[in-house]
């Protein structure tokens, strides 16, 4: 089996939504999948401004991610609300600890792909993901685009670089959004599923 985690941040919901929409298209694709969301570390004042903050934190059942995830994975997802066009600290903090892993290289050769929502379209969707990606590089993955393999990303959602919804100031993922991330996360299957058979092959 394949296993992927995917591990994000997310304040208002949108994140979280993707990141299961994402899981549910890899589980499709025949891998194991892990979901976890990363510690929230924003002050209550911050978060009881925005109900709908408040109500995420309130209702989030997803554990927070540890090291031993990424470990385990084959393959990593990772998702971020864009903020000020790049990656929430939140999330940052979580890849900040990898250290003690990327000094072992136990990061290395895994498939890593990125998803992000921001309020407006030109608000750096792009910019968020590739500054995730940056982790990426660092760690020696291999880093997944979407691409634009799927007829309903390559035709409706049209961003290459991964999934990604534009909220317009609160609204929830809608179908569209929700189809681009589950066919990221089958393509993430396949690819890794490839990728270890490959290297099997390669030891027989
Ligand atoms: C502090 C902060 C900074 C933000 N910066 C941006 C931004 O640079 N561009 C943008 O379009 N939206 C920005 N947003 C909006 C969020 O990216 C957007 O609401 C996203 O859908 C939230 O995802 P979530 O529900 O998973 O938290 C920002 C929101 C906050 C709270």
């Amino acid at each position: 089996m394949t296993n992927i985690a995917v591990i994000y941040y997310s304040s208002t919901g949108n994140i979280a939504k993707l990141a299961h929409a994402i899981a549910e298209g890899a589980h499709e694709a025949g891998a194991t999948t892990r979901v976890h969301s990363v510690a929230e570390t924003a002050p209550a004042a911050a978060i009881d401004a925005n109900p709908r903050w408040r109500g995420f934190v309130d209702t989030n059942t997803d554990d927070p991610a540890t090291l031993e995830d990424l470990t385990w994975a084959d393959a990593i997802a990772l998702g971020s609300p864009t903020r000020f066009g790049g990656p929430a600290a939140q999330l940052k903090s979580f890849l900040d600890t990898t250290g003690g892993l990327w000094a072992q290289g136990l990061l290395a050769d895994k498939v890593c792909t990125a998803f992000t929502s921001a309020s407006t379209g030109h608000g750096g969707l792009e910019s968020t993901i590739l500054a995730i990606n940056n982790h990426c590089y660092h760690w020696g993955s291999l880093i997944m685009p979407l691409g634009y393999r799927d007829t309903h990303v390559r035709k409706v959602t049209g961003n290459p670089y991964g999934a990604s919804f534009v909220s317009r100031q609160g609204a929830a993922p809608d179908d569209d959004a929700l189809l681009a991330a589950r066919a990221q996360g089958r393509q993430l299957a396949a690819v890794t599923s490839d990728l270890r058979r490959g290297r099997q092959e390669g030891q027989t």
